[in-house]
């Protein structure tokens, strides 16, 4: 496995003049990542879609939606990239197509190839096959289509049809539509809700569905065979990084078996309830869970803070300041870590939540399911204070790349210190301890370390400092600052 890269998740919308989502802007962008440091970039979906769902709503997979340009341009970004060694990944939705794709038109005609190509249950009693209700759609995971008279599960919106991947038909047209891409040069993909492949036990009522539609044994199947499809046909390594929220260790190590890095969202979603509610949340605990993915030496963690699907990590983990101590807080946690960072589009800036004041600004189709269900029957200013927390749309807006200069720079430091570290980092052992409000953890390889120490509290105390290579504030002497982290290093 690569472990040197260090990726970039670009929003195309974030980066790009009016929000127009180009690929050119992120070609122009190219110089400023480079110089960031960053060698990897992963796009999020840039296929022929409706947009109901940001791209995560495909109705072509060998097209490029006009809003983002065309397949020249892209060639053009993975010529300009690689010159610059940095690789392309683009973010590919395996598990579900737009209902306007034409998969989807043919199997609701029945015709005769694509008759399976999803997921068709009779109605029990008049009603939807199961009682499954989906943790992301907020309702229940079937739809009914007059013209089939037959329900088609979705476990997102009812917009996204989930494939049915048992079809031979399926995985291979999938795997060609991956190739198309390979093809072109991009160095490999992110696959989407990649553990929600296999869905079984579909004539049974449950209350917890994601037990028959998560991690199912078929699902590895599916990825190994996705795997040994692409070794066979390409020389190259192929990079796949597969998004499985909520797994365990176990889960992650039988993922790594055939994806280079898993979106474990480890501790992401720590403090987020059902629908959006707010839940008491402890940060030394958020850190804990995420430094104790990193200390299985059996498996190699992707570390993010911040993504698409989450609100901006440095209003949400908020500390003593106005967003610029914080903001290097997480860089310290995203870059200096054993694992792959991954750094969402803007957080480099230290850039903070959108906070729009009325519900109408708020276009993600979660945040508008989610305020529509709760207020019907809750208190809308509350159910509002909840979206404003946690919405997507938070993190998707145009970035202002001067936003906080201090962060930019922080950013660029702590990446030539993970460069520099990076065979004690890749290879050595990491280890941690919590005492008296401060976190300290260390990876080590042999008489060679790395440190980071973090004050969680708000006073300053003196601590034994050897070796510094970087604080995110400015004291100096002995003292770590209030909510201050030190990274200390020695080769
Ligand atoms: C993943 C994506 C998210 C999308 C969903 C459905 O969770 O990260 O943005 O809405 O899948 O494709």
């Amino acid at each position: 496995m690569n472990k040197d890269l260090i990726i970039y998740e670009i929003f195309p919308k974030c980066i790009s003049e009016k929000k127009e989502g180009k690929l050119i802007d992120v070609i122009n962008r190219l110089p400023y990542l480079s110089e960031l440091g960053i060698n990897t970039i992963w796009i999020t979906p840039i296929f022929k879609s409706p947009q109901k769902d940001s791209g995560y709503d495909v109705s072509n997979y060998y097209k490029i939606d006009p809003i983002h340009g065309d397949e020249e341009i892209l060639k053009v970004l993975i010529e300009k990239a690689h010159s610059l060694n940095i690789k392309i990944i683009l973010d590919f939705v395996p598990n579900h197509t737009s209902n306007l794709h034409e998969w989807f038109i043919k199997s609701e005609n029945k015709d005769l190839f694509y008759k399976d190509f999803y997921i068709w249950r009779d109605p029990r009693d008049g009603k939807e096959p199961n009682n499954w209700i989906s943790k992301k759609n907020t309702g229940s995971v079937w739809e009914y289509s007059k013209k089939r008279k037959q329900y088609y599960l979705h476990l997102y919106s009812k917009e996204q049809p989930d494939l049915n991947w048992q079809n031979e038909g399926v995985r291979k047209e999938i795997y060609s539509a991956m190739g198309h891409w390979l093809d072109i040069g991009i160095d490999g993909f992110r696959l989407d809700v990649v553990n929600k492949l296999s869905k079984v036990n579909l004539d049974k009522d449950t209350d917890h569905a994601e037990i028959y539609y998560q991690n199912m044994p078929d699902t590895f199947e599916y990825i190994k065979e996705m795997r040994e499809y692409f070794s066979k046909k390409y020389r190259r390594n192929i990079i796949l990084i597969g998004q499985a929220e909520g797994i365990d260790f176990k889960l992650g190590e039988k993922y790594q078996e055939n994806l280079d890095l898993v979106l474990e969202f480890a501790n992401n979603h720590m403090g987020r309830g059902k629908n959006y509610r707010t839940l008491k949340s402890n940060f030394e605990e958020i850190i804990k869970v995420y430094l104790q993915w990193q200390q299985n030496q059996e498996y190699w963690p992707t570390l993010f803070w911040g993504s698409h699907d989450l609100p901006r990590a440095a209003s949400r983990y908020m500390l003593d300041d106005d967003g610029e101590n914080t903001g290097k807080i997480i860089g310290v946690f995203t870059l200096i870590g054993r694992g792959t960072p991954i750094i969402y589009n803007g957080d480099e800036c230290g850039t903070l939540n959108c906070n729009f004041n009325s519900i109408e600004k708020y276009k993600d189709v979660r945040s508008q399911n989610i305020y529509n269900l709760r207020s019907q029957a809750e208190n809308k200013n509350k159910v509002f204070s909840d979206i404003r927390a946690w919405s997507r749309d938070n993190a998707r807006q145009l970035i202002d790349w001067e936003n906080n200069l201090q962060v930019s720079k922080f950013y660029k430091s702590c990446i030539e210190i993970r460069k520099e570290y990076n065979d004690v980092i890749s290879f050595g052992k990491l280890e941690y301890e919590t005492c008296k409000d401060m976190i300290i953890y260390t990876i080590k390889k042999n008489d060679k370390y790395i440190k980071v120490t973090f004050n969680n509290s708000n006073k300053n105390k003196k601590i034994d400092l050897t070796n510094i290579l970087l604080r995110t504030k400015n004291n100096d002497g002995e003292n770590i600052a209030s909510y201050e982290a030190i990274i200390e290093g020695n080769l």
